[in-house]
């Protein structure tokens, strides 16, 4: 089920208090009969039609992003761009991401209206794999970098984090792959070997990869093999 408004403004290109309008104006006939009401729940598998024209079922929508620097992963914020702000969409209400990146971060965000797709990328339970690079301020010894495969203690928690896979790319370059999200956890990881991560770039969620032809600021839809993977 889903809101007559909310089901409209995923469905066409008005906004939600548009939607509500042309509801209450009596243009919007739901199996047969005029509905006047916005906050009606509709079944997704109604016929709908807006104005005599049939309005096709809103799709869930699945997207990837390559965040750019400076870009918050946040619906809304007072002060900088928004992820969703870069998105041309006509109704983004809804969309909500799967997994967020610090501001000063780039790289792949996975951005979806399907809440139980993204739980599955989120949940903990799942342990889904983040594959970031890493450059540092300082080198980092091959035994340092050890430390973080096995699993780190972080600043202010108890349990270590879960083995890591680590890559030497250069002495001050790393790719690092894990499978948790805490709050800031890679830069938290190498701030536990006394170092500091001066920039950071997510390449993959599990087996979705950010896209080479995107550059910052791009997005995507996510092919059926893409969502298919959670
Ligand atoms: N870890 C961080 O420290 N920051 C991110 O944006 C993602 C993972």
């Amino acid at each position: 089920m889903i809101r007559l408004d909310r089901f409209l403004s995923n469905a066409t290109a008005l906004s939600r208090s548009q939607a509500q309008r042309v509801v209450r104006a009596g243009r919007v006939i739901v199996d047969g009969v005029v509905v006047k009401q916005a906050s009606s729940s509709i079944e997704l598998s109604a016929q709908i039609f807006l104005d005599e024209v049939l309005v096709a079922a809103p799709l869930p929508r699945y997207l990837m992003l390559h965040k750019p620097v400076g870009v918050v992963c946040a619906a809304q914020d007072p002060t900088h761009r928004t992820a969703i702000d870069l998105l041309d969409l006509p109704n983004p209400a809804g969309l909500h991401f799967a997994g967020r990146l610090d501001i000063d971060a780039t790289g792949l965000v996975l951005i979806t209206d399907d809440g139980h797709w993204s739980h599955r990328i989120v949940s903990p339970v799942s342990q889904c794999a983040k594959t970031y690079r890493v450059w540092l301020a300082d080198p980092l010894d091959e035994q340092k970098a050890g430390r973080l495969a096995k699993g780190i203690t972080l600043q202010g928690e108890k349990q270590p984090t879960r083995p890591a896979e680590i890559e030497r790319l250069s002495s001050k370059e790393f790719r690092l792959t894990i499978s948790e999200g805490r709050y800031h956890q890679v830069k938290r990881m190498f701030a536990a070997l006394g170092n500091r991560v001066i920039r950071l770039h997510r390449e993959s969620i599990g087996a979705i990869s950010l896209d080479p032809d995107l550059v910052a600021g791009e997005y995507r839809p996510l092919s059926p093999a893409e969502v298919a993977f959670f």
